[in-house]
C-alpha cells in the first residue's frame, strides 16, 4: 500500500496526498478554537474582535432562549408557531452540533425534520409544497392539548391547532460483510406517521428525513468565492473519474434572482441569512422580513386564526434581531484538530487521498476579502467539502427533488469537526437522515458517484481502513 515514501510514479499521478501542512491543524485558520477544557461548536471565532463579542452573545441568547406563544408582555420573544418543530434553534443544533434521531420507535423525532412535497418544480420554492401540510411536517403546536400531551388520553380536551403529525422511525437493519469477513450492521430509517392532524397525505407525496447538521464555520463557508467552487464542478465528468459535482441553482429572496445554493443538505439556500430566516419561519414559526408568512397553509383554518406575535412591521422577529442570530451563527468557530502528528492518523491521511475521498471532500479553500467580516477574510480553511451536489445512488436517495438537486443528490457533507460531534453533544447521527452512527457506516452507505471510491476503501486491509477512519475522526 502507498505510504509517503514508496509510491511508484504512476500511482503518484493517481491520488497521492500532498505534503502535510501545519495549516491543516487549524481547520478554521485564525478563527479556530481549542477543544479544551471541553469540545464545543458554539464558541465564537478565536479572532472575533472584543468589541463584537457582546453582539455574538446577544445572538447566542436569541438562538438559545425559548420563543413563546403570543401574546405576551415581552413581545420581542413571542409568536412561536402556531405550528413549529422546536422552540429554539439550539434545541435541534444542540451546542452548535448535530441533532438527534431516536434509536427506537417509542419516541417521536425532535432534532430532526421531515420535508414533504408533491412532484413538480417551482422556480422560487424549489418544490411544490403539499397543499395542506406545506413543505415541512411540524410535529408541535401551541395548542394547549398538545402542550399537555393531552390529546391521546380518554376524555381529552380538543386541539385548537392540531400538530401536523408525530413522526416515528422504524429502523431496518442489514449486515455488510467485507471481503476479509469483518461485518458491520447498517440501519436504514422508515418513516412512521402517527396522529395525522389534517387528513391523509395522498399517494404521490414525497418525503425527506433530515437531521440537523452542525453549524460551526458557516461564516467561513459563506466567504468562499463561487468561482473556487465552480472550478471543482465537472459537469461532463471530463476527467473520467465517475464524479461530476454541480452547484444547485436556487431562488434568492433578497436579490430576487436565481443564484448558486450553498447552505442546507441539498444546497438549497442561497445565503446564510436566508437559511436562518427560513429556519425561524418554518422550524420555530417566527415570521420575518424574508419569510413573512405564518407556517399555516390556507387549508389549516384554525392555524390562520390564532393571534400572531407580529410587530408594527408585520413580522415576529425584527431585522435587527434576525441579523444578530445570523451573525452569531456566522461566527461559530471550527475546532483545532486532535492527534495531528500521530503516525496512524497520517497514514490514514494517505489512504484518504489514495482511495479518492478528496474528490468530493475538497480539503481546503481560501476565503475572500471582506470589509464587513475582516476576521473571517483571507483565511486558509479546511472544511473537506466542495459544497457541490453529487449523486449518491439509490440507497441514500430521498426521491424528493429540490430546485436542481435530484432525489439522489446531496451536498458533500463538510467533515471538519465530524470526529468531535459526539463529544460536543452526544449525537452520533451521520448522513442526512442520521442512519450512520460511525464514520465507517457512513462510508459504507456511499454509492452513485462515490461507488468506485467506496469499493477502493472496502478493498483496503482492515488496518488501513481503521487508519483512514482515524484520520477522519481527527478532523
Ligand atoms: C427542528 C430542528 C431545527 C431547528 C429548530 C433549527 N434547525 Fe437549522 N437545520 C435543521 C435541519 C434538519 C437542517 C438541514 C435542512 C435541510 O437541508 O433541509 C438545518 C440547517 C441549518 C443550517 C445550514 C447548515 C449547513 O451546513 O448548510 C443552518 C446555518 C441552520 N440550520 C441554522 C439554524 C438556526 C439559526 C435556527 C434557529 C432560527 C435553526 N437552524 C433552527 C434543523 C433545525
Ligand atoms: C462522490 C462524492 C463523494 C465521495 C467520493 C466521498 N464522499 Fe463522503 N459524502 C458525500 C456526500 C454527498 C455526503 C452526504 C451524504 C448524505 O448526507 O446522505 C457525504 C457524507 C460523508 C460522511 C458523513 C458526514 C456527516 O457529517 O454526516 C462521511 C463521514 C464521509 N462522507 C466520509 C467519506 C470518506 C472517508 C470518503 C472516502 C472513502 C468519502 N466520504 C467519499 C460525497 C462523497
Amino acid at each position: 500500500m502507498l505510504t509517503g515514501c514508496d509510491q511508484s510514479a504512476d500511482q503518484v499521478l493517481q491520488n497521492a496526498a500532498p505534503a502535510l501542512s501545519i495549516k491543516e491543524a487549524t481547520p478554521g485558520g485564525d478563527t479556530s478554537v481549542s477543544y479544551k477544557p471541553f469540545a464545543s461548536f458554539e464558541l465564537p471565532a478565536a479572532n472575533l474582535p472584543v468589541e463584537a463579542r457582546p453582539l455574538f452573545h446577544a445572538g447566542k441568547a436569541l438562538a438559545h432562549q425559548p420563543w413563546v406563544k403570543a401574546p405576551t408582555i415581552t413581545d420581542t420573544r413571542d409568536g412561536l408557531g402556531p405550528l413549529y418543530n422546536a422552540r429554539t434553534c439550539l434545541m435541534c443544533h444542540t451546542k452548535g452540533g448535530k441533532g438527534f434521531i431516536p434509536e427506537t420507535n417509542e419516541v417521536p423525532i425532535m432534532g430532526t425534520l421531515v420535508r414533504l412535497s408533491k412532484p413538480g418544480f417551482d422556480k422560487m420554492k424549489g418544490v411544490i409544497p403539499h397543499p395542506v401540510y406545506g413543505d415541512q411536517i411540524q410535529g408541535q403546536s401551541t395548542s394547549l392539548a398538545h402542550q399537555l400531551r393531552h390529546s391521546q388520553k380518554p376524555g381529552s380536551i380538543a386541539h385548537d391547532v392540531a400538530p401536523e403529525a408525530y413522526v416515528y422511525i422504524n429502523w431496518q437493519t442489514r449486515t455488510f460483510t467485507y471481503p476479509d469477513q469483518y461485518a458491520v450492521i447498517l440501519r436504514k430509517p422508515e418513516l412512521d406517521f402517527r396522529n395525522l392532524g389534517y387528513g391523509p397525505f395522498g399517494e404521490d407525496t414525497l418525503f425527506s428525513l433530515r437531521v440537523a447538521p452542525s453549524i460551526h464555520g458557516m461564516g467561513l463557508l459563506e466567504l468562499i468565492e463561487q468561482k473556487d467552487i465552480d472550478k471543482l464542478s465537472d459537469l461532463e465528468d471530463g476527467n473520467n473519474d465517475g464524479i461530476s459535482g454541480r452547484s444547485n441553482l436556487v431562488w434568492d429572496v433578497e436579490q430576487q434572482k436565481t443564484v448558486a445554493g450553498r447552505f442546507g443538505l441539498k444546497a438549497n439556500k442561497a445565503s446564510l441569512k436566508m437559511q436562518v430566516a427560513g429556519a425561524f419561519a418554518n422550524d420555530v414559526g417566527i415570521s420575518n422580513s424574508l419569510f413573512p408568512q405564518q407556517p399555516c397553509s390556507q387549508q389549516q383554518i384554525t392555524c390562520n386564526q390564532v393571534t400572531s406575535g407580529n410587530d408594527k412591521n408585520g413580522v415576529e422577529i425584527s431585522d435587527h434581531l434576525l441579523d444578530l442570530v445570523t451573525d452569531f451563527n456566522r461566527n461559530l468557530a471550527p475546532v483545532i484538530r486532535r492527534d495531528f502528528n500521530n503516525k496512524e492518523v497520517n497514514q490514514g491521511r494517505e489512504y484518504f487521498y489514495q482511495v479518492g475521498c478528496q474528490t468530493c471532500h475538497q480539503p481546503d479553500f481560501k476565503t475572500q476579502d471582506s470589509d464587513e467580516f475582516p476576521h473571517l477574510a483571507n483565511q486558509h480553511i479546511w472544511p473537506y467539502s466542495d459544497l457541490l451536489l453529487h449523486d449518491m445512488g439509490p440507497e441514500l436517495a430521498d426521491g424528493r427533488p429540490d430546485f436542481l438537486a435530484t432525489g439522489s443528490e446531496w451536498r458533500t457533507a463538510p467533515l471538519w469537526g465530524v470526529g468531535l460531534q459526539e463529544a460536543v453533544n452526544g449525537s452520533k447521527a451521520l448522513l442526512h437522515d442520521g442512519r450512520a452512527e460511525t464514520i465507517e457506516e457512513a462510508i459504507l452507505w456511499h454509492g452513485g458517484e462515490a461507488e468506485l471510491v467506496k469499493s477502493r476503501f472496502i478493498q483496503l486491509p482492515k488496518k488501513e481502513r481503521d487508519a483512514l477512519i482515524r484520520f477522519v475522526n481527527s478532523l
